[in-house]
Parts: structure tokens; C-alpha cells; sequence
């Protein structure tokens, strides 16, 4: 069982035999990419990173960034030759045996589900902001937040969850077409964020800098990881893509850049006109985002911090004198967010459907709907576990579980890359990682210190 590995012509073989319909192209895989990676990390997270690093969150952004950029490096070579779904569990399973490739199953599902949970959670707090904001409503916290948060469900995100399994089971194509849509949506957003908060930029607000040292900084990083997570679920989407020796690694690569620029202005945005320190405890002391410690300091200060707030950018721009767009810029996230919970909950349909293939899972995981030509089954289990998630678990919490699966995820990629390198370096590579020797170790290295830097409950719950 140990040594079983998968060869990757069978893999081919078996994904002629049983597959899914070719329909995306470059342009519909970026979509893809950006659709699934701008979502509640820079939308929520922001003020979760400013709690942990102060301004020092921008380092946190190029430390997650450069980790991606590696790791995509990495998962494009293996996407272009190996283009069939399942990712990181696909290659894993070619390169490194039965076993490797069941645990790295389960870390993508970590990754998936629990980030599509994560997602829901950002969702359902733009949306209530909006509602409290633009109709002057006040939503009582026991159906909006989960326990931990200091309600008793969280209603909106798991409606949420479920309103877009239905729209999977319903098709891929509808799914990816209205996706474009919401993308754009969230790029206007954002773009109007720039515009709004960076002319109004005070240097001072950058000082102190790394108010928690660079400890602090590293704890952000490990957490707005986040905000990149998704460019690989394009390569998930390998078997419904046309040409993908071609279009898979300009999918990976040209959403994580167009990506990280974004952050890196949002973030300088955020700093610069509303200020970014941590709010501390009344005797100085360090409080964690999500504690009840940090929600009675924020009380005490009247929510007036912009790592208090459940939906930073819009609270930014109120703040600034901007509430109408700051409004505007809240119904941008309700609309596109489910976009990325679309990605995420598409790539874990995705990983089980081959991994019931596989017979790693049971084999009426992969029916395929006789009229929609979807994995039904697996979509609707997977459905109902994320509502469970969204519906209880705080946003922070599970954008940290959901990290560990994919830091796992990551290494593995780049191990199997540097591993197949070795043992077949023959076989065709329509796309080469460049300098592979430093860009596999470095991507290697860059997963273990995030996934070090994580907090110890993320870690146990990892390990479960
Ligand atoms: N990267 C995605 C987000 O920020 C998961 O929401």
C-alpha cells in the first residue's frame, strides 16, 4: 500500500475513460483563478492581519505572496502535465504513493470545504453590515454569529453555502459564466477602494511599523495566506480545459499576480488612512482577533479600530467620508464572495470525484448527473458540511484550519516535482518550474514556516 503508486499514463487513461466535458479556456481559467483567490482574505482578513503585524501586515502580504508564487511555480509544472482534476491529490498519488496521495486528499478537503466555511462566515458579515447600514436595522448576533463568536448560528452563511451548491449541481458552464460576472464586480470594488483611500494616505499612520516585532508579522502572514488560497483550484479544473498544456499555468500565474498587486494597495490603503495598530488590553497586553478579550476592548473603544470590524474595507471608507461607497463597496463583496465559495466548493467536488474514482472514497461519490453532467452526490454531501462550518465556526479560526491543509498541500506538490524531476525526466513538461532546484526547496521551506507560524489550535485541529 505504501509503495502503490499511480502511474501517470494510467492516470490519463482512466480520466479518458470517465470524464468531464472540456469547455474553459485561458481567459474563463484567469476568471477562474481570480474568482477564487479575492474573497474574504483581503475583504475580512485585513483587520485580522492588523490585529497580529500593525502596518508590518503589508510584509505579511509579500511573505504569503512570494510562498504562493513558489508553490504556483510548482503546482503549474504538474498541472500541465498532468491535466486531469484533483490537484495536488492527482500528483501526490502519481509521485508518492497511495497513501501520501489519501492524506493529501484530506488536507485538500481541509483546504476546501473548510475555506468555503471561512468564506461563507466573511459573506454573512458584509451582508449584515449592509443590512444594519443601508436600511438602519439592528440584526440581533444570536442568528448571525456562530458560538464562538458570541451568537448561536450563523444563518446568512449557511444559507449561503447552500444556495451555491445548488448552482453547482445545476452545471459548470452556468457556474463559471456567472462567475466572470461577479469577478468583475469585485474588481471594481476594489479599484474603487484604491482610488478612495490611497490619495488620503498619512505616512505617520506606518508608524510604529512591526508594533508586535516580527513575530507578529509572521502570525499574519500565516493567517492572510489565505487571501491567495484558490489560484490552485484552477489546476483542479485541468479536465475541463481546453488546450491545458497551454492555459493552465497562464491560469495560475496570471491570477496570483494580478492578485497580489491588488493586496499590496488595498493594504497600503488601509494603513494609510484609517491606521492599523493593534488594540491592546487595558494593561498592554497582546489580544487574539476572534477572542472575547479583543470584542470587550473593541466595545470599550465603540468598534472605533479598524481591526474590530467584520468588514474592513467598507467600514474603512465610512470612516473616511465615504459611507454611500463604503455601502456600495459591502453589496460588492454580498455579490462576488459567493464566487469564491463557488471556486472552493468546486474544487473540493472536484478532489472527491477522482478520489472516488481512485476507489479512495466510495464509488457513488462519482455519479455523474445524468441531465446536468455534474457530480451531484459528492456536491450535495459537500454542501451540507460546508453550511456546517459557516454555520458555527468564527471566520478566523477556520481561514487557519483551512491554511494547514493547504501548506500540506503545497509541499507536497513541490516535493512531487522535484521527485518526478528525478524519476522521469523524460516525460514531457509542457511547462518547466523554472530554477527548479532553488524554487521547490523555497516553496518547500515557505509552507513549513507559515504552517509554523500558525496558531497551536489550527495545528491540533490539522492533525485530526
Ligand atoms: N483566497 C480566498 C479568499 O480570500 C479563499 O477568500
Amino acid at each position: 500500500m505504501f509503495g502503490r503508486v499511480k502511474p501517470l499514463d494510467a492516470i490519463l487513461a482512466t480520466a479518458e475513460k470517465k470524464s468531464l466535458h472540456r469547455s474553459l479556456g485561458a481567459f474563463q481559467l484567469t476568471m477562474l483563478g481570480i474568482g477564487a483567490v479575492i474573497g474574504t482574505g483581503i475583504f475580512v482578513l485585513t483587520a485580522e492581519a492588523a490585529q497580529k503585524a500593525g502596518p508590518g501586515m503589508m510584509i505579511s502580504f509579500v511573505i504569503a505572496g512570494v510562498v504562493c508564487a513558489v508553490a504556483a511555480l510548482c503546482y503549474a509544472e504538474m498541472a500541465s502535465m498532468v491535466p486531469v482534476s484533483g490537484s495536488a491529490y492527482t500528483y501526490s498519488y502519481a509521485v508518492m504513493g497511495e497513501v501520501i496521495a489519501w492524506m493529501v486528499g484530506w488536507a485538500l478537503i481541509l483546504e476546501y470545504a473548510v475555506a468555503a466555511g471561512a468564506v461563507s462566515v466573511g459573506w454573512s458579515g458584509y451582508m449584515i453590515g449592509y443590512v444594519e447600514h443601508a436600511f438602519a436595522i439592528d440584526v440581533p448576533d444570536a442568528l448571525t454569529l456562530g458560538p464562538l463568536d458570541g451568537g448561536s448560528i450563523n444563518l446568512p452563511a449557511m444559507i449561503i453555502a447552500l444556495l451555491v451548491t445548488l448552482l453547482l449541481v445545476r452545471g459548470t458552464k452556468e457556474s463559471a459564466t456567472v462567475n466572470a460576472v461577479l469577478v468583475g464586480v469585485k474588481i471594481v470594488a476594489l479599484l474603487a477602494f484604491i482610488a478612495l483611500a490611497v490619495p488620503v494616505m498619512n505616512m505617520k499612520q506606518f508608524d510604529p511599523f512591526a508594533p508586535l516585532g516580527f513575530g507578529g508579522i509572521s502570525a499574519a502572514a500565516a493567517s492572510i495566506f489565505f487571501a491567495y488560497v484558490g489560484f490552485d483550484a484552477v489546476s483542479t479544473a485541468a479536465e475541463e480545459t481546453r488546450n491545458p498544456q497551454r492555459n493552465m499555468p497562464i491560469g495560475l500565474i496570471g491570477s496570483l499576480a494580478i492578485c497580489t498587486i491588488f493586496y499590496l494597495l488595498v493594504a497600503s490603503g488601509v494603513i494609510g488612512s484609517v491606521g492599523a495598530q493593534p488594540v491592546m488590553g487595558p494593561g498592554g497586553e497582546v489580544l487574539e482577533p476572534g477572542s472575547r478579550e479583543l470584542s470587550a476592548q473593541c466595545a470599550a473603544i465603540a468598534d472605533q479600530a479598524v481591526v474590530c470590524s467584520k468588514e474592513a474595507l467598507a467600514w474603512t471608507l465610512r470612516e473616511i467620508g465615504w459611507p454611500q461607497i463604503g455601502n456600495l463597496v459591502g453589496l460588492a463583496a454580498i455579490l462576488a464572495l459567493p464566487s469564491v465559495v463557488l471556486m472552493m466548493m468546486f474544487g473540493q467536488t472536484r478532489i472527491f470525484f477522482v478520489m472516488s474514482r481512485d476507489g479512495l472514497l466510495p464509488e457513488a461519490f462519482s455519479r455523474v448527473h445524468p441531465r446536468y453532467n455534474t457530480p451531484h452526490v459528492i456536491t450535495v454531501l459537500t454542501g451540507i458540511f460546508v453550511a456546517l462550518f459557516a454555520g458555527f465556526f468564527p471566520v478566523g479560526q477556520l481561514a487557519n484550519i483551512s491554511n494547514s491543509g493547504t501548506l500540506f498541500a503545497f509541499a507536497a506538490v513541490s516535493i512531487a516535482v522535484l521527485v518526478l524531476r528525478r524519476t522521469d525526466p523524460n516525460r514531457a513538461r509542457p511547462f518547466r518550474t523554472p530554477l527548479v532546484a532553488l524554487v521547490a526547496p523555497l516553496s518547500i521551506a515557505g509552507c513549513i514556516y507559515l504552517f509554523w507560524s500558525l496558531d497551536e489550535k489550527s495545528k491540533i485541529m490539522f492533525a485530526g
